[in-house]
């Protein structure tokens, strides 16, 4: 049974849907009318809906929650790129949480960042306080100890300088199905929408590297973060609110190019 209805009094017939559809799901019937194709395989993404000007089409694969409407005014490319250059991994957080409806926002735009044929595989952990994340990071370091440590880290760290959390109130933890191919695209994209978007929220965050490194190779870290049988950690953020604030962008290596 067709998952998509249209509305045949809205339906223009100018074949958008049909157009944008990746998985070549719909064609126009006899009268010029979007139909889903019988067998076809539809991926779930949505966009023959969004797209449509009137909207005519309802697809009842799609999750119940209501489709929002698509911002208008997008950012100028000068505020993008002026925000995207000026954005700074942050190391040194103020003792102050981070308020969970906050998390909750930041978390709904990670579900929106694309995913491989739309599959939204990816499954969050969130920690909140920050001694649970030092204690994470406690056993991040056992875990580096294991598997030989930079001694100028282990310094630091006896020293009483925590480089792993730095400080953090919160972590964000992405993990995936282990035989999701693509756990590593999306996940990176998903954490690249939170980070952005916590950013913009006038956030700190930092990638949480050594945790994700060491969740692949030390078991006592993944049964700490209750990881799911199954389920691979792919990637983290700490954040908080940053200390500092950046004035400049700092040089970067030369762009390098081929160009064919
Ligand atoms: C995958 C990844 C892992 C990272 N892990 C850590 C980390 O464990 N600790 C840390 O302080 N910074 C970490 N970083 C931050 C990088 O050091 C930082 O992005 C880089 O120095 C450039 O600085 P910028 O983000 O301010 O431009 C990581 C970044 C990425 C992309």
């Amino acid at each position: 049974m067709s998952q998509i209805a249209v509305d045949k009094n809205l339906c223009k017939k100018d074949g958008a849907c049909i157009k944008v559809c990746p998985a070549g799901v719909l064609a126009a019937d006899t009268e010029g009318f979007p139909a889903e194709i019988p067998d076809s395989h539809c991926i779930l993404c949505g966009h023959c809906v969004a797209v449509c000007p009137t909207g005519a089409l309802t697809h009842s694969g799609l999750p119940a929650e209501p489709a929002l409407p698509a911002a208008k005014n997008w950012p100028s490319p000068e505020a993008m790129d002026g925000f995207l250059m000026s954005r700074r991994s942050v190391r040194e957080f103020k003792d102050k949480p981070v308020a969970k409806e906050v998390l909750e926002s930041l978390l709904d735009i990670a579900r929106r960042a694309p995913t491989a044929a739309n599959s939204q595989l990816l499954r969050w952990i969130v920690v909140e306080g920050k001694q649970k994340l030092h204690t994470i990071a406690e056993e991040i370091v056992e875990g580096m100890r294991a598997s030989g440590v930079n001694p100028a880290f282990l310094k630091q760290w006896e020293g009483g300088y925590d480089f792993v959390m730095r400080g953090a109130s919160t972590l964000v933890v992405a993990i995936a199905p282990a035989d999701y191919t693509w756990r590593r695209e999306d996940s990176a994209i998903a954490l690249t929408y939170f980070e952005l978007a916590a950013e913009a929220r006038g956030l700190g965050v930092c990638w949480a590297g050594y945790l994700t490194r060491c969740a692949t190779l030390y078991a006592p870290l993944r049964q700490l973060l209750a990881v799911p049988e199954g389920f691979v950690v792919c990637g983290a953020l700490m954040l908080g609110e940053g200390t500092y604030r950046y004035r400049q962008v700092p040089p970067r290596k030369p762009l390098s190019v081929q160009w064919n």
